[in-house]
């Protein structure tokens, strides 16, 4: 079996290694993949070249196309495929729009009464004032682009002044382009935050173990938001029956509402969610594996994870339950100097031979040449690793990553601490 892996990530490392466990395959590619992915070809067609990978899955006979990222998902990559008549992984364009456009997911979520927070649409700065002048809101207030931005498109505001520069910003310096053609205005939910991800066919579902992602730069949660710096599984903060009232009152409503609307969702349903006092509520839907989620997931699953993949690619549901390690999981992103902000790339990457084997270095952001590794992004690596408990897999991370350095190297050092 041929399985095609899109995407360039360290969730696109960590499906690859997976993938490369399962025995019916025989070759894997990943496009564009990345430096660290020994067990695939690198293909050189960026993942939101849809017809040109969709060719590429033709003349190579691929059995299996597995996408990471949601930009080819939004693009429509599984309707081009499934026309072609080759299997695919993920969610349909008109199911894609549920990360695609925060509008459709909150309008969505209000049809189907799936709890979310309180909101507005604008299209026009001066309306977007009056609503927060208004006071319905009150500050903190949350302002999101409707559109894909990178995970750079929802801004937490502290004061009027900080909302009506992220208004201007979405609205009339149009950063994010069209993605800001309408804007949200988000009552704040505090409370904690965690990553909920089932596999479906469209109508039944498959669990997966729960997780944890740290998405701020820096310890103790501050600093700039990023694609997320760490990541934990399972999350100490889910007991059974949270995960019974999450199933219940937020995923199957989600999966059954969307096959209602004539948008049946195949793939990953991940939701961002916000523990409230008045219970779990909905941040953002996002179409697929986390990225750093996966890489802390991937190393607790036990079962072939292809067989799986390929069933849901088909709409049936698969024979088996996925089985787990109940071991705890957890991975560390190393970042080059700068990020999220501006980084250099090219910095040779020393000390990844020194890891010990019971540690996995998922790549992300890495070249190889002439027998070296070099950085070429901002999430360079994932270090991950199981223990025990929390404290067990967090040393063997951790004494892993001494031994590894490149110029400008950050990294948390709190992941897998819970207050
Ligand atoms: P999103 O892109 O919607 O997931 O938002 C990015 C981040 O902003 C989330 O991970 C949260 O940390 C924060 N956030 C988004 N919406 C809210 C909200 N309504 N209340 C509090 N924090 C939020
Ligand atoms: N870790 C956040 C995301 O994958 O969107």
């Amino acid at each position: 079996m041929k399985v095609l892996v899109v995407g360039s990530g360290g969730r696109e490392h960590a499906l690859v290694w997976k993938i490369s466990q399962s025995s019916p395959v025989e070759k894997i590619y990943a496009a564009p993949g990345n430096g660290g992915m020994k067990e695939a070809e690198r293909v050189p067609i960026s993942a939101h070249e849809i017809v040109s990978l969709a060719d590429f899955a033709a003349e190579n006979d691929v059995d299996l196309t597995v996408v990471g990222p949601e930009l080819p998902l939004a693009l429509g990559i599984v309707d081009e495929f499934q026309k072609r008549g080759l299997r695919i992984f993920g969610p349909s364009k008109p199911a894609a729009e549920l990360e695609a456009s925060k509008v459709f997911a909150k309008e969505f979520m209000s049809r189907h009464g799936i709890p979310t927070a309180e909101f507005d649409v604008v299209t026009d700065f001066a309306s977007g004032r009056e609503i927060l002048d208004s006071g319905k809101y009150g500050y903190p207030v949350v302002i999101k682009a409707d559109g894909l931005a990178g995970g750079k498109g929802s801004l937490v505001c502290s004061d009027r002044e900080e909302a009506l520069r992220a208004l201007d910003l979405l609205i009339n310096k149009r950063v994010f382009g069209t993605a800001g053609d309408r804007v949200i205005i988000e009552k704040f939910l505090p409370g904690r935050e965690i990553s909920f991800t089932v596999i479906t066919d469209g109508k039944n579902i498959v669990p997966i173990v729960t997780s944890k992602d740290y998405k701020r730069a820096y310890d103790g949660d501050r600093g700039p938001n990023t694609g997320g710096m760490g990541a934990v599984s399972p999350c100490p903060y889910v007991d059974a029956n949270l995960y019974v009232k999450i199933m219940d009152s937020i995923v199957r409503p989600t999966i059954r509402g969307m096959l209602e609307e004539g948008r049946e969702f195949r793939g990953v349903l991940y939701a961002g969610l916000m523990l409230t006092e008045e219970g779990p509520m909905v941040l953002e839907f996002n179409v697929r594996f986390g990225d750093p989620e996966t890489q802390a997931i991937m190393l607790r699953l036990r079962s072939d994870l292809v067989e799986v993949l390929a069933s849901v690619a088909e709409g049936l549901i698969p024979e088996k339950k996925l089985e787990w390690d109940r071991e705890v999981s957890l991975d560390v992103v190393l970042a080059s100097g700068g990020y999220p902000g501006k980084y250099e790339k090219g910095k040779e990457i020393k000390g990844l031979e020194d890891v010990p084997s019971d540690v996995v270095v998922f790549h992300a952001g890495t070249e190889y040449r002439d027998g070296k590794f070099y950085t070429a992004g901002g999430r360079v690596l994932n270090v991950a690793a199981k223990g025990k408990d929390l404290e067990e897999a967090r040393s063997k991370v951790y004494s892993a990553i001494e031994r590894i350095h490149f110029e400008g190297m950050h990294y948390r050092k709190d992941i897998g601490v819970f207050q």
